[in-house]
Formats: structure tokens, sequence, C-alpha cells
């Protein structure tokens, strides 16, 4: 019997020495230790033996259960320690090193000058509305008094909507301006009316450095009694100043838009080289910035607001031309290119 005990002890022991994951573990424990194990077998089969024999293999046998279990212990620990090293190698963690850079996110120069544009006019009493950059016709034609075979209509080079209606048709294009928000809103709101609507508007065209097929307008519109001249004027020389420079001059020429009566172009002072003449300004001392006028009696009419009671002025301008103008960026494509070192430097 002592030999079968030992015997057990090197066989035991050396199995349990070559394993090394859980349910091998386990497997070695009912193997030997379970309800009948090989050592479990011989621990109940003692009584059987004869008085002398029982009492030495007894004790044997229960030493031997006693070092079984302390190794399988033993076992179980070193195997938890390995895993926890492991964890702890694959991710070790050095809290004295210093961390990584995070990249953060900036805003589009055109996202940049449209919200400094917007608290600009916000800031004298303007709201800020959107709009649908799919229009009807009505909308950014007729209803702005440029009917089918007006001559104005050459000035915008129109993406129509593949779309004809039940009358052979096509009504629907991408806006060529933001000027049809003019018309939604009036069609809305009731004066006093102060608002700017900011938004994307497209063209067919040849791209070049200065032509890009989507680009932004911001368009601007006053409505109520009393409005004159003298108020777009203020207005825009306000916001022209408090963007380019408080030394800023503006210049008023008379120029024409279908919508408005009378119609101007707003020019600044060029405040690279202060009138001097330069590259930026092209050597004219002053820059082009925006159209404006008086909101034309007809388009007034046409939303049921009487030009006798109430007048308004209107204006509408690039977006992009802003920051070309005050970072000199010569190339309008550059805007959405999505070219990060362009992007980046804003
Ligand atoms: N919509 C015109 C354009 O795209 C710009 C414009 C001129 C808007 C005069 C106005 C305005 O509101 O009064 O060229």
């Amino acid at each position: 019997m002592l030999d079968t005990l030992e015997e057990l002890k090197t066989k035991a022991l050396g199995e349990l020495k070559n394993l090394n994951d859980r349910s091998g573990i386990e497997a070695w424990r009912v193997g030997y230790l379970g309800r009948k194990g090989a050592l479990t077998k011989i621990l109940r089969s003692l009584p059987e033996l004869a008085i002398e024999e029982r009492r030495e293999a007894g004790s044997a046998a229960n030493k031997l259960k006693a070092l079984l279990e302390e190794s399988l212990t033993n076992k179980q620990e070193s195997l938890k320690k390995a895993d926890i090293e492991r964890i702890m190698g694959e991710s070790r963690i050095d809290v004295s090193l210093p961390g990584y850079p995070v990249r953060l996110g900036r805003l589009h120069p055109t996202t940049q000058i449209l919200r400094e544009t917007s608290a600009i006019f916000a800031s004298m009493g303007f709201e800020v509305v959107e709009g649908p950059e799919v229009e009807t016709d009505y909308y950014n034609f007729e209803a702005l008094n440029i009917p089918r075979g007006h001559p104005a209509r050459d000035m915008w080079d129109t993406l129509w909507v593949d779309y004809t209606d039940e009358k052979g048709e096509r009504p629907m294009l991408m806006r060529t301006h933001t000027s049809p928000m003019q018309i939604r809103f009036m069609e809305r709101r009731r004066p006093p009316i102060r608002v700017i609507m900011p938004g994307k508007v497209y063209r067919y065209e040849a791209i070049d450095a200065t032509h890009e097929s989507m680009f932004y307008q911001i368009e601007g519109l006053a409505v109520d009694k009393g409005i004159t001249m003298a108020h777009l004027k203020g207005t825009l020389y306000e916001y022209a100043r408090r963007l380019f420079g408080q030394d800023r001059r503006v210049r008023f020429r008379c120029d024409y838009f279908p919508f408005v009566e009378p119609g101007v172009e707003m020019a600044i002072d060029c405040f690279i080289c202060k009138g001097e003449g330069c590259r930026v300004c092209k050597n004219e001392g002053w820059i082009e910035i925006l159209g404006a006028g008086m909101v034309h009696p007809d388009v007034l009419r046409r939303v049921d607001c009487d030009p006798e009671i109430y007048t308004g002025f209107a204006f509408g301008m690039g977006l992009e031309r802003i920051p070309m103008l005050k970072y000199g960026i010569d190339d309008i494509r550059l805007f959405y290119s999505n070219d990060l070192r362009f992007l980046e430097q804003f």
C-alpha cells in the first residue's frame, strides 16, 4: 500500500507541475481528490485493511492528501499571479510619461467669418435665419423682378434641377443667391423686420481661382416705417468698421439689381495700403464688398406690404471674399478642398 501511495504521489505531483490552465488543474483535482478520485478511493478502502497496515497507510494517505491539497492551492495561486503579471505587462502604464498632445479641431474660416458677421448684426438688432438651397423659379427670380426673358437672368449661371412639372416646365433650381430669402421671410413676417440670412448658393461656373460652383452669401433685410438710405449706409458702414477696422472709409456707388431701387455697390478703402494702391485692391485703393439698395416697391407689394407705408433696405455679399481679403488668400478653391495645411492656418 505504501508503495502505491508513493507512486501516486510522484505521478500526481509530476502532472500538476506541467499544468498551466484552469481546466487542466480542475481535471487533476477531480482525478485525485474528487469524490471518485484516485486518492479518495484509497482513503475509502482503508477500513478493509488489517489493523497494523491500516494505521501506517492511513497516516501516509492523509499526509499525501494534505500535500496534494497544498500543492493544488500553490499552483492556483501561482497561476493567478502569472495572469496578473501578464495583464500588467500588456498594458503597463507609466504615469510619469508626458501625455500625447490632443488634436483639437477648429472652426472653418467660413464659419468663423459667418459667426463674426452674425454677431455684429445681432448687436444691431438683426436676427439670423436660414432657408432652402433648392429654390423655385418664383422665389429665385420672378418675385425679385426678374421675369422669364429678363436680361438680368444672365447675371447668374443657374444650375437647374432635372425635374419637369405637369406644365412641361422646369421650375426647380439651386438658388443662385440668398435674395429669395427676402421674399420667404416677408411672406411670413410683418415689419418691423431686421434679419440676416446666410447660406450656400450655387452657380454653373467655370471654376478658377475666383469662381466656385458653391459658395456662401449673406443677405440682409430691414423693413419698417421710415427706413431710408441713411439707415442702409449707417448699418453697413458700422459693419465694415467692426470687421475691417475703425478707421475704414466706405464708398457707395450706383449699381443695378432688379429687386432694389436705387441700387448701390459698397466698397471699403483698402485696409492694406489705406487707399494708396496695392495688390489686394488691384491698385484701385478701394475694394468692393457688397451690393445693396432700397427694396423695390413691386417686391414689397408682392408680399402684401404697402410701399406707401413701409420702406426697407437690402444687401447681399459673398462671404469667402471677406477672409480672402483679410488674410490675402488668392484662391477661393482652397476653402472647400479640405486641405488641412490650408485650414489649420485659421
Ligand atoms: N443677390 C445679389 C447677387 O447675388 C446681391 C445683392 C445685391 C443682394 C443687392 C441684395 C441687394 O440684397 O440689395 O449678386
